[in-house]
């Protein structure tokens, strides 16, 4: 097992762990790529070349691994709602292998922190030599996936030590809505000239902040769901679903509790019949058109007898809601819901004596296919 840590101002300082002091950091991950990204008008600015190459593309690809396939996943509603494209979020491990039909103008965006991942590569070598344009969106601009694509755009989240990613996630997202608002604009497709992505993200790094500031909150809460649990499941839709799967992923990482996202509409159709007495499930009610759906289906796992978490936006919260995060438009709500999924996780690691920074058999930059 190798952890690549990068030199610099990766320090822990008074932070028990790296995981913890990268998860405290996103709220000033948010503002930087405001200041980095947006102009005085609040109108987010790439470059030009970069938003024409975009532009001209009639579907891109999101290639990604792991937690970055994730932010992806929101990607992908991101770039179709807000710049008005068809966009598909692909594994890169699988991509590489089973390439889909493609488009006849396609163009490929690699999501990922390290930009060392060689399931990635190898995705890129092929597409570059079939002659399509390629972005790399990184958290290490001088990686070779930033070399070797043709436009790279920072993450900017600063270093990132701990093996599970955190901050790099909620920049992806981040960055993801602001690309797709700036191509939006580009095009004039009047869904992005109605957005406020920028206003958005400010909102999203003051909910962080009051996330964070929950911490003992979370912690006990941690504590009564996965204590003694050996398996857990998150449930949403829509983007609580893409939420679900990173939360259940970062569960896996640190603590090895075997964790599984769920859409909660699939619970029905076969999932269901692992709910026992005391099974921990963590419910995700951040969107308004499936709500209720969702709560639902948090209800037919509590009566068979799961100990049930819901997370619910402020302007849905209902009296059994154990913890509420600010009110966000339902592409960014990721930016606030998995703040406690991180925080989850790294409370049960930490209660059950592990190293959270290093997990066994887990590299922060896998280099092999
Ligand atoms: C490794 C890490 C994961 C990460 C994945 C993709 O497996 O342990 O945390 O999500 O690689 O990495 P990337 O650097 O491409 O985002």
């Amino acid at each position: 097992i190798t952890v690549k840590i990068d030199a610099g101002d990766a320090e822990k300082g008074p932070f028990p762990y790296y995981m913890l002091k990268e998860i405290t950091e996103q709220p000033a991950v948010m503002r930087r790529l405001l200041s980095r990204y947006v102009d005085a008008d609040a109108k987010p600015q790439f470059d030009a070349a970069l938003l024409k190459a975009l532009a001209s593309a009639d579907r891109l690809y999101i290639v990604a691994a792991g937690t970055s396939y994730h932010a992806g996943l929101v990607g992908q509603s991101l770039f179709e709602q807000l710049a008005g494209v068809p966009t598909q979020a692909a594994l890169a491990s699988e991509f590489g292998y089973h390439m889909p039909l493609l488009s006849a103008k396609p163009m490929f965006i690699f999501l990922t922190q390290s930009g060392e991942t060689a399931d990635i590569r190898q995705v890129l070598v092929n597409v570059k030599a079939a002659g399509y344009p390629t972005l790399t969106l990184t958290n290490v601009i001088t990686s070779t996936l930033a070399r070797e694509a043709d436009y790279a755009v920072d993450l900017a989240a600063g270093p990132e030590i701990a093996v599970a990613s955190t901050k790099a996630y909620t920049a992806q997202v981040a960055v993801e809505a602001l690309l797709a608002a700036a191509l939006g604009q580009f095009k004039q497709v009047p869904a992005a000239a109605k957005s406020d992505v920028a206003h958005a993200l400010s909102l999203a790094a003051a909910g962080q902040q009051a996330l964070i500031d929950q911490q003992a909150k979370l912690h006990a809460l941690a504590t009564a769901l996965f204590a003694k649990t050996r398996n857990a499941f998150f449930i949403g839709r829509g983007t609580d679903y893409f939420v679900s799967l990173e939360a259940a992923l970062k569960l896996k990482e640190i603590s090895y509790v075997q964790a599984e996202g769920f859409a909660a509409g699939e619970l029905k159709h076969g999932t269901i019949a692992l709910i026992e007495q005391d099974t921990p499930v963590v419910a995700f009610i951040t969107d308004p058109k499936t709500a209720a759906r969702t709560r639902s289906n948090a209800e037919e796992v509590e009566a068979r007898g799961a100990k049930v978490l819901r997370i619910a936006a402020a302007s849905l919260a209902q009296p059994e809601d154990q913890l509420i995060v600010d009110d966000l438009p339902a592409l960014l709500t990721p930016l606030l819901t998995i703040i406690p999924g991180q925080l989850l996780a790294y409370f049960t690691s930490l209660d059950r004596g592990y190293d959270v920074d290093r997990p066994r058999n887990l590299a922060k930059s896998v280099t092999v296919e």
